[in-house]
């Protein structure tokens, strides 16, 4: 079995806070994380797709098909946005790094013509990342009730 990866970078805005908490344990749980107008992050995104290569090309997936598929699955979709706002596949999740690896994944997992998606690793930072393997997972869509900025405004 041969592993290739393919490496994209993206830029996007978020919010940690969770809408059933109370805004005090919102404060506790996620700390500066949950300033109410968010904050950004420049995400690398690496994934890798396992298999043996094609003996016609030597291929386990072309890497240039790998990144076309990325950027219009993924990159395109989150970069420069606010990702608790902006992101069909992303509303209502909390968007932590962990979640992020998830959703990511379900987007990319049928799109690939050859090969098996076998990880997804994603570095909100340089010192914090995660690795999602695929592991079965639920994560929860919370009802969004307000939209941000719009609450100040009005006052
Ligand atoms: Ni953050």
């Amino acid at each position: 079995m041969i592993f290739v990866t393919r490496k994209a970078t993206f830029s996007a805005a978020h919010r940690l806070y969770n809408p059933t908490f109370s805004d005090e344990r919102n404060q506790a749980v996620f700390d500066k994380c949950n300033n109410p107008h968010g904050h950004g992050h420049n995400y690398t995104l690496e994934v890798t797709v396992k298999g043996l290569p094609d003996p016609l090309t030597g291929y386990v997936i072309d890497l240039k098909l790998l990144k076309d598929i990325i950027d219009e699955a993924v990159v395109d979709k989150v970069d420069h946005k606010h990702l608790n706002y902006d992101v069909d596949f992303l509303r209502g999740i909390i968007p932590t790094v962990e979640n992020l690896c998830v959703v990511f994944w379900q987007q990319l997992e049928h799109r690939l013509p050859s090969g098996e998606l076998h990880m997804i690793r994603l570095y909100e930072s340089e010192s914090n990342v995660a690795d999602y393997l695929g592991a079965p997972v639920s994560i929860p869509r919370y009802e969004l009730t307000t939209l941000p900025h719009t609450e100040r405004l009005e006052a």
